[in-house]
């Protein structure tokens, strides 16, 4: 179908719910934090859960979308989800309800058995998980319905982006974008969607970068992994589970599968965020960023991109198009500290890179999140370690120079204090880890 006459900035469950009057999807938080908008998207990609509140119709360009009224079939047989959750009592006011199934519905299409981590993005407050999980696990060996498998041929004759707001590749980007420098570009609008649906900021000139596919590619060469802008940060973590797991392990506490399926790590970075969960992995990996305008290109380390808070390195009209990093031993370990394990923000991100020959530190670059108004490196704890012996000792000492690096400030997430002493922990339990004890929290026993 072809949607017209709609405001770019429209979202999809504005416009399912205002428009279509299909009310099934459900507005819970309008911010990407509860999943009762969940919805199914598809395309040449496959299958993936994304929130609707904070879509914006161009986004779904090309791509197939099913709403919980799409779960049951056509004469209306339940899906095999929606048959346990009956069964197991998984819904009581049910206003989650229609967010749950959908993000179950995908899962079970696309295999995903992990249910905790499928549903860290849908909350629910009456059931509790128990029975919700129970209704998953039920499910899952049934065969996906036939009816569950889009026909994306019906697709195939759409036109293909004419529209200066929707480049197809980053050429055409980099022309527009040179000629366009006021305008606001769009990765997955994880940041942008709240833009518009909390601050109800009007964005005059919109260029969505999703359709882009250059942007989106991955290349891994003999020396470097080259990551396109447009990434998501599930391609991301699919990418970083086979170089630097600690990194995936990350990743997967990076909010939801919802969000992580639409947020890109050019959004990530290009954000400027102090407490973004990208930039301080990468940063201890040395990583390179690739900025474009127009034919011109230039490379700066990630690091030097952020300037203070709220400012970075980027001139009128430049985009970023990629980031590199080199091929290297696996010596990052990254800790993400916040309130709630899954699906929130970092009030500390420690990222450590350390190479360790004959007993010695060789090599160390530390970043961190939360701890500055920029991600930053600590330049001092690395001076501190390096030609060090790897003990006890060297760490004990290095811990005073954190002081030197860091004066975080307080906030609803954490004070200076505990963000200080935190961070001096997570070098300690580097340590700790490398020397073979277990300190993962999920893990503790008597
Ligand atoms: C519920 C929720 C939970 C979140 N949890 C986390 C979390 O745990 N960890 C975390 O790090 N973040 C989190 N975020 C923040 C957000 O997901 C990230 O910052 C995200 O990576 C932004 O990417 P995006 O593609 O969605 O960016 P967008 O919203 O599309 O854009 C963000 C900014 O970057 C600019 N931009 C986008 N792409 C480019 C480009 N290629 N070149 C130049 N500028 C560009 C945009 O103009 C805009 O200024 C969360 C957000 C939400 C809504
Ligand atoms: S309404 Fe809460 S995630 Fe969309
Ligand atoms: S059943 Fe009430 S919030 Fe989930």
């Amino acid at each position: 179908m072809r949607v017209t006459g709609q405001p770019l900035t429209r979202t999809l469950l504005d416009w399912l719910r205002e428009t279509k009057h299909l009310t099934g999807t459900k507005e819970g938080c309008n911010e990407g934090d509860c999943g009762a908008c969940t919805v199914m998207v598809t395309d040449a990609d496959g299958s993936r859960s994304l929130n609707a509140c904070i879509l914006l119709l161009p986004q779904l360009h090309g791509k197939a979308v099913r709403t919980v009224e799409g779960i049951s079939a056509p004469d209306r047989t339940p899906h095999p989800v929606q048959e346990a959750m009956v069964k197991h009592h998984g819904s009581q006011c049910g206003f989650c309800t229609p967010g749950i199934v959908v993000s179950l519905a995908v899962a079970h299409t696309n295999g995903a058995e992990n249910f905790d981590e499928q549903l860290a993005g849908n909350l629910c407050r009456c059931t509790g998980y128990a029975p919700i999980i129970r209704a998953a696990e039920a499910a899952k060996d049934a065969p996906v319905p036939a009816w569950m498998v889009e026909d994306l041929t019906a697709l195939d004759g759409l036109a293909k982006t004419p529209e200066p707001y929707m480049p197809a590749t980053s050429d055409g980007l980099a022309k527009w974008y040179a000629a366009n420098p006021d305008a606001t570009l769009i990765g997955g609008a994880t940041d942008v969607g709240l833009w518009v649906t909390k601050r109800l900021q009007d964005l005059p000139k919109l260029a969505f970068l999703n359709g882009i596919e250059d942007l989106k590619q991955v290349d891994v060469s003999d020396s470097h992994i080259r990551i396109g802008a447009g990434v998501s940060i599930t391609d991301l973590e699919t990418l970083m589970t086979a170089h630097h797991p600690s990194f995936a392990a990350m990743l997967r506490r990076y909010s939801s599968v919802q969000i992580r399926n639409a947020a890109t790590i050019g959004g990530n970075i290009a954000n400027g965020s102090p407490i973004g969960d990208g930039p301080p992995a990468l940063i201890a990996l040395g990583a390179v960023l690739h900025l474009r305008r127009g034919d011109e290109r230039r490379e700066i380390p990630l690091e030097d991109f952020f300037v203070e808070y709220g400012k970075q390195d980027r001139r009128k009209g430049e985009f970023v198009e990629a980031i590199s990093i080199a091929r290297q031993t696996d010596d990052l370990k990254c800790y993400k500290l916040s309130k709630r394990f899954d699906q929130d923000i970092s009030a500390v991100c420690g990222c450590f890179y350390i190479s360790v020959e004959a007993g010695k530190i060789t090599k160390v670059r530390i970043a961190f999140g939360g701890m500055a108004g920029t991600p930053h490196r600590a330049n001092h704890v690395e001076k501190a370690l390096v030609g060090q012996p790897w003990s006890e000792t060297t760490i004990t000492t290095a811990r005073a120079a954190f002081a030197k690096d860091y004066t975080p400030m307080s906030d609803m997430r954490a004070s200076a204090a505990y963000r200080l002493e935190a961070a001096q922990n997570m070098l300690t339990r580097y340590y700790h880890e490398s020397q073979g004890t277990a300190t993962n929290v999920l893990e503790v026993s008597a």
